[in-house]
């Protein structure tokens, strides 16, 4: 494992996208950061349900913002924002309920592309101690619409179906906003806004709990941070604005940091490596971290997030779209994308060669 001080340099063969800043995986003094960026906030009910004005204007603002940052922060987005607080609390009693050994059992090990299951702390990457937990599910783990080649049990997924139920109230609520989103990215670029509405239909996702406990000083003096620095893998991700502080965001035009916190009941939006390659670069694949909180509060309680990932089924393939310039990359079948870029994460084993 390499230590607290790793640059995203020292990994640089993984990447399958054009990544050309440094940075250190966990925080450091040297650090700087922007105090002055301010990430947009949107309102995404005027792309949803509004008139034909309302819907330009949000997509040359959504489509700014992307292009600037990676990031954009969504209000209006027609999701019962309880819904996001009953989460907060099925999280904390997932992980704080169960054994180590009962959470051992579901262990993250690939499920077509990705590494589905249970991530004890400083384990979430083989190449960086992160003072996190984590438990991802990809929609093969859900009750949900899907073409199955295996009979769906519960109990090969979940340590009890409440959870099951529960969260998948959250993945249905979100996959509504999969199609408009990437329709509205798509539209800002100039490009078809339907291209990828079949692909998202039905299409795979990672939802991802992180539970960051709270931080002795040991913890805290060791420098290890709570979640590297990286860049996300899929096509972009929603992230329901946690409670408490600690994202960062890299600013590529003043390589700094920006300290992002997103109004409660707010959904943040990133792009990931699918979408950067299929733009051919126009919409960045966004590096981001969770660092300590300015106030304080990583010493005094869990921080609790669960962004979903979209993806798109590992059989299709990912290719630059029609309008945007010179394709810059060849097409590649998206498992071959995906578990290349991963194996930075989860070691050289894990890329599918196909
Ligand atoms: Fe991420």
């Amino acid at each position: 494992m390499a230590d607290v001080n790793a640059l995203n340099r020292d990994f640089t063969q993984y990447d399958q996208v054009e990544k050309s800043h440094t940075y250190r995986l966990a925080e450091h003094p040297s650090d700087t950061f922007d105090e002055e960026y301010e990430i947009a906030t949107l309102d995404f009910d005027q792309f949803l349900n509004g008139n034909a004005k309302d819907r330009s204007k949000f997509v040359e603002e959504f489509g700014t913002a992307v292009q600037d940052i990676g990031f954009s922060i969504l209000t209006g987005h027609g999701i019962d924002t309880s819904l996001y607080d009953e989460i907060h609390d099925l999280v904390i009693e997932l992980f704080e309920s169960l054994s180590l050994e009962e959470k051992m059992r579901f262990r993250a090990k690939r499920q077509g592309s990705v590494n589905q299951g249970y991530f004890p702390i400083e384990e979430t990457s083989s190449i960086h101690p992160d003072q996190v937990e984590g438990w991802v599910w990809c929609r093969r783990a859900f009750d949900m619409p899907q073409d199955r080649d295996t009979e769906f049990r519960i109990e090969d997924f979940w340590p009890d179906s409440k959870y099951e139920q529960s969260l998948r109230r959250l993945t249905t609520a979100h996959e509504q906003l999969f199609i408009p989103i990437a329709q509205a990215m798509f539209q800002s670029l100039g490009c078809n806004p339907h291209v990828y509405d079949e692909k998202l239909t039905k299409t795979n996702f990672g939802l991802r709990l992180n539970y960051y406990p709270p931080l002795d000083d040991e913890q805290v003096r060791s420098g290890a941070g709570r979640l590297l620095g990286h860049e996300d893998v899929d096509l972009f991700t929603l992230v329901p604005a946690p409670r408490d502080e600690g994202l960062q965001v890299w600013n590529h035009r003043n390589n700094s940091w920006v300290r992002l916190n997103a109004p409660q009941g707010s959904l943040i939006i990133n792009t990931g490596d699918y979408m950067q390659r299929i733009t051919n670069d126009r919409l960045p694949s966004t590096t981001h971290r969770v660092a300590l909180s300015e106030d304080g509060s990583h010493s005094s309680v869990p921080r609790v997030t669960f962004p979903i990932a979209v993806y798109v089924w590992e059989d299709e393939h990912l290719e630059v779209l029609p309008g945007l310039g010179e394709a810059k990359y060849e097409p590649i079948k998206a498992i071959t994308f995906h578990t290349r870029s991963t194996s930075k994460f989860y070691g050289d084993d894990y890329a599918v060669k196909s």
